[in-house]
């Protein structure tokens, strides 16, 4: 079984499509979502529309709790509020019943045997950044609930993390792109961003994991940014949240 894991698309729908493309190609068994499908850019609707025919199972990102009422923002800086209600003033009812119904935690057992959650999945609806071995050497304290494999998206980073059995963690070097997780202890690995990288690589990332070979593959697409910035601009959204994009941060 070869399933594609993406997620922090942040409504950048040119993103999304180039992914989906590229996994077109590569043909998996099943799509998962790590979360963050809307927040800072411009196509919630089409990018939520876009997921609920593609993806087998996800869980929800803090910025999609922020639309469906079920996270405290107050702690958002205004530009990231202020993009949270208009998309709350842009989804239909399907689009945000999707949303709504997504839960903070996803266990997998049919196509593969792993967890998805969108933070730490140590208490999920917090939302805790894991993707240095700090953040995972908490996960010993629900090591029981782990699994082999456990995705996590939130950071916008791509890493892979192997805990150790002794309270402890290593980072894979995953410089290959091509990595086994064959490993007695649970691995963490990081994603990456659909719609918004911070690693200072401006296209879209996303994940597959090879159930049978114990190997996860690092993706990596072009898309057109410009688009995405064009249209953030036509709609007054914040300006910043386009143009990070040209950098990857
Ligand atoms: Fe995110």
């Amino acid at each position: 079984m070869k399933i594609a894991v993406l997620g922090d698309i942040h409504s950048n729908l040119p993103a999304l499509e180039a992914v989906l493309r590229e996994i077109k190609n590569i043909s998996p068994d099943a799509v998962f979502f790590t979360g963050d499908a809307v927040g800072y850019g411009p196509w919630p609707g089409e990018t939520l529309d876009l997921l609920r025919e593609t993806v087998h199972a996800g869980v929800l990102g803090n910025h999609d709790a922020a639309v469906v009422g079920k996270t405290d923002v107050s702690d958002y800086y205004d530009a990231v509020r202020y993009v949270i209600n208009w998309t709350i003033d842009s989804l239909s009812n399907e689009q945000y019943g999707f949303l709504d119904r997504l839960k903070y935690i996803h266990s997998e057992s049919e196509k593969g045997s792993f967890i998805l959650s969108h933070g730490s999945p140590r208490m999920p609806e917090r939302y805790d950044y894991v993707f240095s071995s700090k953040g995972v050497n908490r996960l010993y304290e629900v090591r029981q609930f782990l699994k082999g494999v456990n995705f996590v998206g939130h950071s916008h980073y791509m890493n892979l993390f192997v805990m150790t059995g002794d309270d402890k963690s290593i980072e894979l070097n995953i410089s290959s792109k091509d990595v086994s997780v064959d490993y007695p202890n649970p691995v963490i690995c990081v994603c990456g961003s659909v719609g918004q990288p911070r690693d200072g690589d401006n296209r879209a990332g996303f994940v597959t994991y090879d159930t049978e070979k114990k190997r996860v593959q690092f993706h990596r697409v072009e898309y057109d940014i410009e688009k995405t910035i064009k249209k953030i601009k036509s709609l007054k959204l914040p300006g910043s949240f386009g143009e990070r994009l040209r950098n990857g941060y």
